[in-house]
């Protein structure tokens, strides 16, 4: 594997994506990002900029810095574009046949000493690493939402990620600020596969309990030491978005308590999605 990570192409400029570009600007690492369409890249970089010049406006990045770092983020829309990257991070829709494709196509663009990461959350990285004929380079790397303010990162290893891969991955996620803990390729990895029953438990007390949605976060916070509600969790991940994650650990699991509630599904539904919508478990 690469000795030094020296550039890194990021697939898939969307919220994780522009995240993780935006950490690897910022930690001085050329990055290329690449987007469907050249606008799509184009509103990345905007964003980034937008991130950056917030911190300047806060007194915590140097304007000079956030010249720089912005400098350092290249936009393609050609997988080609980054055939000279020592890690190669994919954060592109979370469904299994695009990946798939993209990591087959991404093995034969890209030097054969890079590593072939993938932030998926719900998908196995084995499978996506099964359509490569060179899986021991191909890792997890799971940033949480959003990627520059949260600093937990799993570095998930494949059936057959090799120990180089997995450290390369690891190290990056030092040098991009992270916390890292190393997993294996399991549903949920560790995070996700303790969080997302606890959350759904949280949601059947609800009603359970007939205790209020108030009562039950206070009750978490000065009783579990939770530095947040579990409602307002969910209303800051998004109902939608832990419904699907839910229903993605159910179908692997196959554990009740992994399915999401129906009170919580039906909010879903009637776009009560939490904090991006306006509306949740409270109202913003
Ligand atoms: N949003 C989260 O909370 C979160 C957290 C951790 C991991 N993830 C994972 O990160 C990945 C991206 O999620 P996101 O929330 O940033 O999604 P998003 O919809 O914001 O971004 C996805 C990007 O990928 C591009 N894209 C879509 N289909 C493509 C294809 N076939 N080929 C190439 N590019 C394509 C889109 O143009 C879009 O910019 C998913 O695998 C998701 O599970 C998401």
């Amino acid at each position: 594997m690469a000795a030094e990570i020296r550039k890194v192409g990021i697939v898939g400029l969307g919220a994780m994506g522009s995240g993780i570009a935006q950490l690897c600007v910022e930690a001085g690492i050329d990055t290329v990002g690449r987007e469907v369409t050249a606008e799509l890249g184009e509103r990345s970089r905007d964003r980034i900029g937008h991130f950056l010049t917030r911190k300047v406006e806060k007194g915590t990045l140097a304007a000079g810095a956030r010249d720089a770092a912005v400098a350092r983020l290249t936009l393609t829309t050609e997988l080609a574009g980054l055939a000279d990257c020592d890690v190669v991070i994919e954060a592109i829709v979370e469904e299994l046949a695009p990946k798939q494709e993209l990591f087959a196509e991404l093995e034969t663009l890209c030097r054969p000493d890079a590593v072939l990461a993938t932030n998926t959350s719900a998908l196995s990285v084995t499978e996506i690493a099964a359509t490569t004929s060179t899986p021991e380079r191909v890792v997890g790397m799971h940033f949480f939402n959003p990627a520059p303010l949260m600093p937990l990162v799993e570095i998930v290893r494949a059936e057959l990620s090799g120990d180089a891969a997995v450290e390369t991955a690891y190290a990056l996620g030092e040098r991009l600020g992270k916390h890292p803990i190393r997993c294996h390729d399991t549903p949920g990895f560790v995070v996700n596969r303790v969080l997302i029953p606890l959350l759904n438990d949280c949601v059947r007390v609800l009603d359970e309990a007939r205790v209020t949605v108030d009562d039950l976060d206070a009750g978490m916070k000065h009783g579990a030491g939770w530095p947040m509600g579990p409602c307002e969790l969910l209303d800051l991940v998004g109902l939608d978005v832990h419904v699907h994650a839910s229903e993605a650990l159910y179908d692997k699991l196959r554990e009740p308590r992994m399915a999401p509630p129906p009170r919580i599904v039906a909010m879903a539904n009637a776009g009560l999605h939490g904090r991006k919508t306006g509306r949740g478990f409270y109202t913003y």
